[in-house]
């Protein structure tokens, strides 16, 4: 009995142990200038940049372009909801084109982060 009851000391020691750390990365703020730019400038910019020639109309520099609205009339990123914004879908889903269009699906870690900036609020950071 005593030997089980260490056994589980240590397990809750090391299944804490891992815990504060985690917690943090995954609070840690996602900022749309420093973290999201650089992926949209590498998978995405070649087609969406400057103004009216990008492609869907849809600007994806930060920050004024990426919260546009691209062809329509709904804005392309929703604050604090990643799931139904059309630029978080539009990395995941096939229909009507996956992007980025015609390359290889970001990682993810790309993918990661830009939900996370997304759900944080898609502040102007
Ligand atoms: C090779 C060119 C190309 C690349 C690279 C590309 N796109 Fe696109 N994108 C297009 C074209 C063309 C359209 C318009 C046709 C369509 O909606 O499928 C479009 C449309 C979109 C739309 C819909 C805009 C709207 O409101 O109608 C979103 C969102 C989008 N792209 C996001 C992205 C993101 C994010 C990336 C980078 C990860 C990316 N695209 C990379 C060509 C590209």
């Amino acid at each position: 009995m005593k030997a089980l009851a260490s056994l589980f000391a240590v397990l809750l020691v090391a299944g804490c142990g891992g815990q504060p750390a985690q917690t943090q990365a995954s609070n840690a703020a996602v900022s749309c200038a420093k973290d999201v730019q650089p992926i949209l400038t590498q998978t995405c910019v070649p087609c969406h940049a400057g103004g009216k020639d990008a492609k869907g109309n849809y600007d994806l520099t930060c920050y004024a372009g990426v919260t546009g609205n691209g062809e329509d009339s709904v804005p392309n990123v929703l604050p604090g909801n990643a799931d139904s914004s059309t630029l978080y879908r539009r990395l995941n889903d096939t229909v009507p084109t996956q992007m980025p269009k015609g390359r290889p699906a970001l990682t993810a870690a790309q993918l990661a982060t830009i939900q996370k900036w997304i759900n944080q609020g898609a502040k102007n950071n």
